[in-house]
């Protein structure tokens, strides 16, 4: 390479890695893996080292991490949050192992710890306070992102008494659970939002969002893995996470000292191994010198520690083909492209798809039919392509286009300002749109239709049985009995199968029970965008009844916990269709629940000389319905927790100040619905 070869190549490095640090850390959107990450950066490294006339104080090299998003106040770190030296080989963890050696001259023990795949955070305690919480930022800079921190349960606001120094700071990982993640996940599906694509992602989203009690929604968790301050006790790493642990912070079981560089390295076996088994993601295994004055004689260099390295897991990657690019239309109308590969053997399984997310992406891999690509699954189930290997491209290729027209209905599709997806409109036409309704309307969480699934909703809805949801409440045996769907078997053969008789009948069944369910999950079923589980929730036990609600105001709607502009938007706009209108008409006119109901007890004395209080917002009565419930099986209804309350009935939002009180006097603190069981209950003992 000449001298100018290698300054044009180290301005493209520069400008790629700047570009994938932002995608990295302000979009929380990356475009490639930590490892393809790391190799232009290690190449970038050696380039500057070999012509060190071309190295820039603003070269990537010289940053930690990214920069600063505009909305947050950004503060210095008191002491600057470097990242770590990382490696994928062993061969490299013994250069480490032999370098410390070297340094030390004398015996030292390590300390091994999961490399928690999250969002870094630094946190800082004035005498047993959470005064500030910081990202990472540029690892000088961070944003001060307080307000959101105090909102996950794992970090202690306030320490337990104990011998804390009165001002310390504590490092640790932010993350998400995958349970969590999933359920969170399958959540925004129900509402029409884009799922986050991993974790990590949904971690940094989330941190970054501006209002934290969206922040308080979502399941975010995290370790402490570094306590510094001048005044901090504790001669090595591992002393400290002890007393980490008895302040009340997190600390990851999984860790180990170890004696020398074979038990580190047998400690990183058992945990890749054991990886898959989490329920959180990892990237690696941190490897620390535990003795912190050890630490100290090794110090730092101007990124890293020289006292610890983290050796990465390879995410199993695997090259192929992209054959051809399919569009699936959701439920909400999004398209989504999809990959198919030439088949891949890659961790376990064999790969034929992937998803393409969005036009975006396809453009910002400009990803082409016949390129060669290279596919990555890393702890999530769903493979994702990371690059395109653009020296293997064809000469003919032809650019991707988005698809213009919807590849089931033929409408032309639409993208709304600020949206990475394209929408087919044709909401009451488009076929995958009313099978996806008719999916969600029948799901556990909405009317829970048992008896039916989305294959047998595919079989009606190709037998022109149903066209809209209200059709189902118009299938009867006749119509039923005898429809077929043929099935083409391996070979060749065709299969015809049909509802047998007793299929029929519980299909039947389950549809005539449906109508029981109460009104917020009618209101969830319906599938207006926007209008998850939660949110319908608050909407009818708000509004009670589905005529208030078509009839609420712009206004209205946004008084209602939890509604903002966006909720309140389409639920304008929903009621707004009056194809909307007539279904409900359909709906009511079959029998659905459209309005709250009081549970309808009979009278009783079973609350004879026991004492409520009711605090909070309830879904099965109106807090007035709660309290003429009480007194008419005899009992009081008092208005502040004392010692002579027998029962805090507690529902949502409720002031934290009666929590205290009843935890304080040994009140039981009972939910609404353990205390419709307790009216259920003692009057079947009397009768
Ligand atoms: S120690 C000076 N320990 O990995 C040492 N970091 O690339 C500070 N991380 O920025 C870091 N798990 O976000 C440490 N057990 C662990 C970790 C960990 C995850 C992250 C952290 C850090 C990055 C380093």
């Amino acid at each position: 390479m000449t001298r100018e070869e290698a300054s044009i190549r180290i301005e493209q490095l520069s400008s790629e890695i700047n570009n994938h640090n932002y995608r990295y850390y302000q979009l929380a959107d990356p475009l490639i893996s930590d490892q393809q990450f790391d190799v232009l950066l290690k190449e970038l490294q050696e380039l500057e080292k070999a012509y060190p006339e071309f190295l820039s104080p603003n070269s990537p090299t010289q940053r930690v991490g990214g920069t600063i998003t505009k909305e947050f106040q950004s503060f210095p770190h008191r002491y600057p949050m470097l990242s770590l030296d990382n490696t994928y080989s062993e061969a490299e963890l013994r250069d480490f192992d032999n370098r410390v050696a070297r340094l030390l001259q004398e015996p030292f023990e390590y300390v091994c710890e999961l490399k928690i795949d999250g969002v870094s955070i630094s946190l800082t305690y004035s005498d047993g306070n959470l005064t500030r919480a910081l990202t990472r930022g540029d690892g000088v800079r961070g944003d001060d992102v307080t307000d959101n921190i105090r909102t996950i349960a794992s970090i202690p606001v306030k320490l337990k008494p104990g011998s804390y120094p009165d001002d310390f700071e504590v490092r640790g990982e932010v993350f998400m659970p995958r349970a969590g993640f999933r359920k969170m996940n399958a959540e925004r599906e129900d509402e029409g939002e884009m799922p986050f694509a991993n974790p990590r992602n949904a971690t940094s989203g989330t941190l970054k969002t501006l209002d934290s009690r969206q922040v308080a929604r979502r399941p975010l968790d995290a370790f402490v893995y570094y306590l510094l301050g001048e005044k901090v006790t504790g001669n090595s790493h591992y002393e400290r996470l002890q007393l980490l642990k008895s302040w009340g912070f997190k600390v990851s079981d999984l860790m180990v000292r170890c004696s020398g560089i074979e038990q580190v390295i047998e400690f990183i076996n058992e945990i890749d191994t054991a990886r898959a088994t989490l329920d959180f993601d990892i990237d690696g295994v941190v490897i620390k010198v535990n003795s912190t004055e050890q630490q100290q004689k090794l110090g730092f260099t101007s990124k890293s520690p020289r006292w610890s390295i983290a050796y990465k897991f390879k995410a199993e990657e695997a090259i192929t083909k992209l054959v051809s690019i399919d569009y699936q239309v959701g439920r909400t109308g999004a398209v989504t492209p999809v990959a198919n590969l030439e088949p891949v053997f890659l961790a376990g399984t064999t790969v034929k798809r992937a998803t393409l997310h969005n036009a975006d992406v396809i453009s910002a891999l400009d990803i082409r039919v016949g390129d060669t690509v290279i596919v990555e699954k890393g702890g999530e189930i769903i493979p994702k392509i990371t690059a395109v290997v653009k020296g293997a491209r064809p000469a003919d290729s032809k650019e991707t286009r988005f698809v213009e027209a919807c590849p089931e209905c033929a409408s032309r599709l639409i993208r709304n300002e600020g949206e990475a997806a394209w929408y087919c409109p044709n909401e009451s036409g488009c076929p995958p749109q009313i099978k996806g309704k008719l999916v969600h309307f029948i799901g556990r969480r909405a009317m829970n239709i048992e008896s039916l699934g989305e294959g047998k909703i595919e079989i009606l809805f190709d037998n022109g049985l149903v066209r809209s949801l209200a059709d189902l409440y118009a299938l009867d045996a006749g119509s039923l009995t005898g429809i077929e769907k043929v099935l083409s078997s391996a070979d060749g053969k065709e299969k015809r199968i049909s509802f047998r008789e007793k299929t029929v009948a519980n299909i039947l069944a389950g549809i005539d029970k449906s109508k029981n369910t109460g009104f917020e999950k009618v209101l969830f079923a319906l599938g207006i965008r926007f209008v998850g589980e939660t949110v319908a929730k608050k909407l009818a036990v708000h509004f009670r009844s589905i005529e208030a609600l078509g009839k609420a105001t712009y206004e209205e709607l946004i008084q209602v916990d939890e509604i903002g502009d966006k909720i309140a938007g389409s639920v304008l706009r929903y009621f707004a269709d009056d194809a909307n209108k007539g279904l409900i008409e359909k709906l009511r006119g079959y029998g659905l629940k459209f309005e709250m109901a009081e549970p309808d007890t009979p009278r009783g004395t079973q609350l004879q000389g026991k004492t409520f209080v009711v605090s909070g917002v309830f879904s099965i009565y109106t807090r007035d319905g709660l309290k003429s419930a009480i007194e008419q099986h005899g009992g009081k209804v008092g208005s502040s927790v004392s010692s002579k309350t027998n029962f805090l009935i507690a529902g949502e939002n409720m002031g934290p100040e009666k929590r205290k009180k009843a935890m304080e006097l040994g009140v039981a603190i009972i939910s609404e619905e353990e205390f419709t069981r307790m009216l259920q209950v003692d009057s079947k003992e009397e009768g």
